[in-house]
């Protein structure tokens, strides 16, 4: 196993949750638990709130970045996340590609690969999401659609530089509906092979959509389930120390 694999991770997205008071308080009440944990944790704030969860953890292991970013560090890009100015606050991540940048805001396979580029090139690591829609499984295009999403999304990405990707099936994110053991087992091995058949075995793969402290112990056992992409259950430090115990 790889040196990057060694350690669980366990993500937080909070997406559009939290201000900056609320942040501070999360972290005032999660942290002083969290000193235990063996494993990498990040968290995904709002990028209102990016300062203050950078004062919050400036002494802690956990790490922090945005949900997106421009691929551009400045300029004229109104409403943008440059990644370098989230590097200059301490920030070490980029989530990019999820389904609701996807979905909500119409991001394309191409930009993300752009984005995806620029952020390792400024030596962050993104979180790449992928992951297929309820039509999608139903028709029986899961690998068609993982292996479009990976192949093109990564296809300016460095292998050698950091990056962590997340298999998210976008109907069991905040549905409650959780992937079954065997789906996940089945589409990690999946997401595997294609990420080695091009060079990018070595990148952790996390699994996300509804991970409850109650059903995380089991996905974790999982080969190929390197850690947890979370959202609903990251908001109340109780429930995502219940997932970061497992
Ligand atoms: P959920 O969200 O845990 O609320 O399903 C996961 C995600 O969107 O990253």
């Amino acid at each position: 196993m790889s040196e990057a694999k060694e350690k669980k991770i366990f993500a937080a997205n909070w997406k559009l949750h939290k201000n900056p008071d609320q942040t501070r308080e999360f972290f005032k009440n999660f942290l002083p638990e969290a000193q235990g944990l063996d494993c990498e944790i990040y968290f995904f704030p709002p990028a209102v709130s990016l300062e203050a969860a950078a004062g919050s953890l400036k002494n802690s292991k956990v790490k922090f970045g945005s949900q997106n970013c421009y691929r551009e560090s400045q300029g004229a890009f109104t409403g943008e996340i440059s990644a370098q100015m989230v590097k200059d606050l301490g920030g070490q991540l980029i989530l990019l590609g999820h389904s609701e940048r996807r979905k909500i805001f119409g991001e394309q396979d191409v930009l993300i690969a752009e984005k995806l580029a620029h952020v390792q090139s400024l030596g962050l690591t993104p979180v790449f999401c992928i992951g297929e829609t309820l039509e999608e499984r139903e028709a029986q295009q899961v690998q068609s659609v993982l292996e479009k999403q990976i192949h093109v999304g990564l296809s300016k990405a460095d292998a050698k530089k950091p990056l962590v990707v997340a298999y998210e099936p976008v109907w069991a994110i905040g549905t409650g509906k959780v992937a079954t053991p065997a789906q996940v087992k089945e589409t990690h091995a999946l997401v595997h092979e294609v990420l080695l058949a091009i060079g990018f075995a070595t990148a952790p793969i996390l699994y996300g959509g509804s991970v409850k402290p109650d059903n995380s112990k089991e996905l974790l056992q999982i080969p190929h389930v390197d850690g947890f992409l979370v959202g609903g259950a990251s908001l109340e430090p109780a429930s995502f120390l219940g997932i970061a115990r497992s």
